[in-house]
């Protein structure tokens, strides 16, 4: 018996039911929010051939029609901001005031991608190089690649879904998205939006499948579907280079994990208010981000007193319900990643590190954590976390402060809190990251901005205008005449 909350999958617009269902859980008290229908592999393959065949429709659809398409789902998401938000707590256990600002963020993200969507612009090359060239030159424009098969992860289930949809219609490029299975609802209602905003527009359904599958079936269509000229997964390191190794011909972007450092040098003059966002950065939304403060290299000089402010911050944290206004840190998103992170912090303890704050876990929520004395090898030094655990530690020396937050195998994005232009341009040039945010933690992000890593943390760039370039391909015309 399908109850309210029970939902299909949209196949090219039409949502489908199935016997084949998953249960979703909300991670604050487990109670079952409600169940989706799994599609099956032939029903995968259906919408991505569907996909394919859209594209005539979304290559005579006129720029300014899909700005006005983004403009509207933004407007959309705005009008309904209370109710989306309410759904991010309760499927991601999201705290209501981060949640709200995710909901934001992805107005932002649809609002750039209107834009984005009239400034494809392309290039005028002459040819006239060598003799017997004369009078030849050459457009270059981009040219959409194709259905792109979309992953995206629980952890903001609004906004980095809307980081594949909105730059896909902005570059007319159809999608196959497959929510992450712990927040199905939220990609589920985007969809619905997109297709109410799509249908004035003249936006083919077919453009856009949500689809809730089986890993078996995501395997199958990267390996196999030619329907599918590109991936773009977010989410783990360990699935995302699989996925590649499998991936063929298609173009591939990957968004993965890290375990961002932050460097706070001897010159920096507020060292409390720097102790201060790097906890803040590290344990909101329990650190389930994949640019959370997890490692923080402090010169010697200030290491006592940041320590001190960053221990009093923490402590002055509230934890629990993510309902509740007031929640800064609710709980991860299943118990047994509450376990796994309790447990990594006991390995680092048992191996010597030092336990500063941590009053332990209690179900899915762990109270935030912050260690020193830790060394490589350990797993909260050397994985990523994706809990809220923050690690300081001294350094000495610019040289020495740089090498440690290159001793990773990831490198998403890091911070740097100096006002010395030397250091600053000497990190630019030396630290292994997509990004380098001085001044600020390496959690900071805004939508438009370019958004990657290097190493292990993926390939390619998100971010609206970045991931239109990755959706698109350069198309030339060569003029003869
Ligand atoms: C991520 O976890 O990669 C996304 C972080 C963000 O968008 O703030």
């Amino acid at each position: 018996m399908i109850n309210k909350a029970d939902r299909g999958f949209f196949l090219a617009g039409k949502e489908h039911m199935s016997e084949q269902r998953l249960a979703v859980y909300a991670p604050w008290d487990q109670r079952l929010l409600g169940t989706v229908a799994i599609a099956s592999l032939d029903q995968a393959k259906d919408a991505a051939r569907l996909a394919a065949e859209s594209m005539s429709v979304l290559r005579a659809m006129p720029a300014y029609r899909r700005s006005e398409m983004l403009q509207a789902v933004a407007r959309a998401i705005e009008a309904e901001k209370e109710s989306l938000a309410a759904g991010i707590v309760a499927e991601a256990g999201k705290p209501l005031k981060a949640a709200r600002v995710e909901v934001e963020r992805a107005v932002l993200t649809f609002r750039t991608a209107a834009e984005e969507a009239l400034r494809l612009e392309g290039q005028v090359l002459p040819l006239d190089f060598t003799p017997g060239s004369e009078g030849r030159w050459s457009l270059v424009r981009r040219f959409p690649r194709g259905p792109v098969l979309a992953i995206t992860p629980f952890n903001f289930p609004l906004n980095l879904v809307a980081h594949k949809l909105a730059p896909a219609i902005a570059a007319g490029c159809p999608v196959i998205l497959k929510p992450a299975p712990q927040t199905p609802f939220t990609a589920l209602r985007l969809a619905e939006l997109i297709y109410a905003a799509g249908e004035a527009a003249g936006f083919p359904a077919a453009a856009l499948s949500v689809l809730h599958l089986e890993n078996e079936s995501v395997q199958a269509l990267v390996e196999s579907d030619e329907s599918l000229r590109q991936v773009s997964f977010t989410g783990s390191a360990r699935v995302g280079w699989e996925l590649k190794r499998k991936a063929g011909k298609k173009t591939v972007l990957l968004e993965l994990g890290g375990n961002a450092a932050m460097i706070v040098c001897a010159d920096w003059p507020d060292i409390a208010g720097a102790a201060k966002k790097a906890v803040r950065a590290s344990m909101g939304y329990a650190g389930q981000s994949c640019i959370a403060v997890q490692r923080v290299y402090v010169d010697r000089s200030l290491f006592h007193r940041f320590i001190a402010a960053a221990v009093e911050e923490a402590q002055s944290l509230v934890c629990g319900d993510p309902d509740e206004e007031r929640t800064d840190v609710g709980p991860l998103i299943r118990p047994s990643d509450a376990e796994r992170v309790t447990a990594w912090v006991q390995e680092a303890e048992d191996s010597g590190a030092t336990l500063l704050v941590g009053a332990g876990r209690k179900d899915s929520l762990v109270s935030p954590v912050i260690l020193t004395g830790t060394r490589p090898g350990m797993k909260v030094l050397d994985e990523e976390v994706f809990g809220p655990v923050m690690v300081i530690e001294r350094f000495d020396g610019f040289d020495d402060a740089l090498a440690r937050v290159n001793n990773s195998r990831y490198g998403l994005q890091a911070g740097l809190f100096t006002r010395d232009a030397q250091q600053i341009f000497k990190a630019y040039a030396e630290l292994e990251v997509g990004a380098l945010i001085v001044g600020d933690t390496p959690t900071w992000r805004m939508d438009p901005m370019p958004y990657g890593g290097v190493k292990e943390s993926g390939l390619g760039r998100e971010g609206i205008r970045y991931a239109i370039e990755e959706m698109t391909e350069p198309r030339l015309l060569v003029m003869a005449l």
